[in-house]
């Protein structure tokens, strides 16, 4: 383990000890100092797994809207609003939210601080097409449906939601952060009314291979 992804598993610990699920990411975004090489999910590039999507649906955003969950650094926003979305991306944090607008000052994103799991903002409107990456499985297991609940009700009629995350089986343990999901968690997008067009469960190489889902979802009321 790097001593980023020490201190990482490290702020979290304490943070949940406080019964407090999220105050570590603030901590973390504050402490970088402005640092993109603290921030352990920091790639200063869109997600690999989003632009082979994009790619493969041939996405394009023109006339529609779209919501970025715990947009971070910001890149997938930015790469979303280049295919003509008018894009929010949220995050919890309000310096990785000042340090998405110091490093895109001329952005058309609309970047903002709320929070998934008690949202005042982005609760204001629905969405064409919404990205939650790699944010659940930051959280843990006990609020992470909370976080589940909100993403689905912010779908617009005829949305689609895109969520890339670790995956793991149900016997398989999840003791340190990320937390990788199982299919059964996941699941509970369907309880909430949307509907499964593509489970993706493959490996991906990085330092070593980690398994992600990819999973594309609609509105199950939907054709
Ligand atoms: C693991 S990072 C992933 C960042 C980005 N989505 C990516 O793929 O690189 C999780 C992000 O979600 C944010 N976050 C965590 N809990 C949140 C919440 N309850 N509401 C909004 N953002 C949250 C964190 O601050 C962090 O930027």
């Amino acid at each position: 383990m790097t001593e980023n992804q020490s201190k990482v598993q490290e702020l979290a610990q304490k943070s949940f000890a406080r019964n407090d699920p999220t105050g570590w990411f603030e901590e973390l975004y504050s402490t970088a100092q402005g640092k993109e090489s603290a921030i352990p999910w920091a790639k200063l590039k869109v997600n690999p797994d989003l632009a082979t999507w994009i790619e493969k649906q041939n996405l394009l955003g023109q006339g529609k809207n779209a919501l970025v969950v715990g947009c971070g650094l910001g890149d997938d926003a930015e790469a979303l609003a280049k295919l003509g979305f008018g894009v929010t991306g949220f995050d919890i944090s309000s310096t990785a939210i000042a340090w998405c607008q110091q490093r895109f000052p001329n952005s058309e994103v609309n970047y903002l601080v709320d929070d998934l799991l008690q949202p005042t903002k982005v609760n204001q409107h629905k969405f064409d097409f919404i990205l939650e990456s790699y944010t659940l499985q930051a959280l843990p297991s006990s609020v992470r449906p909370q976080g589940m609940k909100t993403i689905s009700q912010l779908i617009a009629p005829g949305g689609r939601l895109l969520v890339i995350c670790r995956g793991r089986d149900l016997d398989e343990p999840a003791t340190e952060l990320p937390f990788p999901l199982t299919k059964a968690e996941l699941a509970y997008f369907e309880a909430l009314g949307l509907k499964q067009i593509e489970f993706e469960d493959y490996l991906k190489q990085e330092e070593t291979y980690t398994r992600r889902f990819r999973i594309e979802y609609t509105l199950a009321n939907e054709k």
